[in-house]
């Protein structure tokens, strides 16, 4: 893990999303499912991202502007810097035999690197809208759904599911997959286990998600 000054190389709009580029210095790439702290442009603190793509010499983070700091992120120009600590956290484990990926929203944003790494596996993503849904293209293999369609309508579940969305779409997918690997979110202000900031109770449990997550099995 290391902090380092970045440049914003483009900021791509896909759908509603911003796809921020910005150079990778000697910083790691890390694994699918892990994620970094942006400084966001007049915030105090930094911003949790999960690692979009990792072209060459590149990190790239896809981002949903709901809130001051993910729209500053949203605005940055090329040339702009912004510190980029990580890779940070626990991703997905990658010794599964069947993949399929479940994704909802903004929660499809570390699937495109997670792919390159299980070789396109199929996947089930589910938007809001059919501007959200252009953000689908990012996913090889995926098949789309529209609300108030669901993802666990038309999800298998004999397959190994890994699945990163909105809480109430985790829980209906470790409903149908309980061994389901399941990326969460909470509000983070370290991103490296020190403020205690993100601590969820699962299954009885406290965790940090920041340190034992983002993703955990959920049995
Ligand atoms: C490990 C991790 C990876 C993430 N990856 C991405 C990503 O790739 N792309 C992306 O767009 N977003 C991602 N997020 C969510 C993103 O960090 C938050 O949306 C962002 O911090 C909100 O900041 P803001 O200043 O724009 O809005 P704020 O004003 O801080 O928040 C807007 C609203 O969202 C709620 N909120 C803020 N953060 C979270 C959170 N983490 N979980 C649940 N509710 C929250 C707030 O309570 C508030 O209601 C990730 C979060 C985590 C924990
Ligand atoms: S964000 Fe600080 S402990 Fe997890």
């Amino acid at each position: 893990m290391r902090r380092e000054r970045r440049s914003v190389v483009a900021v791509e709009r896909v759908g509603p999303y911003a796809l921020l580029r910005v150079t990778r210095g000697s910083l790691d790439r890390g694994g699918p499912g892990q994620f970094f702290m942006l400084e966001a442009p007049g915030r105090v603190l930094p911003r949790p991202m999960s690692l979009c793509f990792a072209p060459r010499g590149e990190l790239a983070f896809l981002i949903d502007p709901i809130g001051p700091g993910t729209r500053a992120l949203a605005e940055l120009e090329a040339g702009d810097e912004l510190a980029v600590l990580g890779p940070l956290g626990r991703g997905f484990r990658l010794d599964v035999r069947k993949p399929l990926f479940v994704g909802g929203g903004i929660g499809i944003a570390p699937l495109p690197y997670l792919s390159e790494a299980l070789d396109r596996p199929p996947a089930v993503l589910g938007f809001r809208s059919m501007h959200h849904a252009e953000a689908a293209a990012l996913v090889p293999h995926a098949e789309v759904v529209i609300d108030p369609m669901l993802v666990t309508d038309v999800m298998p579940t004999d397959r190994d599911v890994l699945a990163c969305g909105p809480e109430p779409m985790l829980e209906a997918v470790r409903a149908l997959v309980p061994d389901a690997q399941l990326a969460w979110e909470a509000p983070m202000a370290c991103g490296y286990g020190a403020c205690y900031g993100c601590v969820v109770e699962i299954d009885g449990e406290l965790k940090r998600l920041c340190v034992e997550g983002p993703v955990l099995c959920s049995s």
